[in-house]
């Protein structure tokens, strides 16, 4: 997955942050693609979701600090994506048979990739657009 610029929300932080998890995400698909072994995709998965949980932190602040009204409903999006990446970790956690691995990166890319795309364009550029027109 590719971070472009019309996923950019116009908060320079936050986008910097977006591009970050973009890699780590990328790291989980490589390690789950080339089916390293359970405590690499483990790690991999545990960098994702520290970061995740630094970066919503952050949104959330900056949404605090605006009086945006549309925090709490943000707060239960971000509740949703630590949910799926314990899901995933659940998952990983699996003893291995062969064809684990594809399900797991399909299940990588519906709970992960989708989401975060999904959050990005929907509902944290409404944030952005709530930014520039203060
Ligand atoms: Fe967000």
């Amino acid at each position: 997955m590719k971070w472009t610029e019309d996923l950019a929300v116009g908060i320079g932080v936050i986008d910097m942050q977006h591009k970050e998890l973009f890699v780590r995400i990328n790291n989980l698909l490589q390690a789950i693609k080339e089916h390293r072994c359970r405590s690499e995709i483990d790690g991999t998965l545990k960098f994702l979701d520290d970061y995740a949980v630094y970066h919503f932190a952050e949104e959330e602040k900056r949404m605090q600090e605006t009086e945006y009204d549309g925090l709490e409903e943000h707060k239960k999006h971000h509740a949703v994506y630590l949910r799926n990446i314990a899901e995933l970790k659940e998952q990983a956690a699996q003893p291995r048979v062969s064809g684990v691995s594809y399900e797991l990166s399909v299940t990588a890319n519906q709970i992960i990739v989708d989401w975060i795309v999904d959050h990005i364009m929907k509902i944290d550029k409404k944030f952005g657009e709530f930014v520039k027109s203060k």
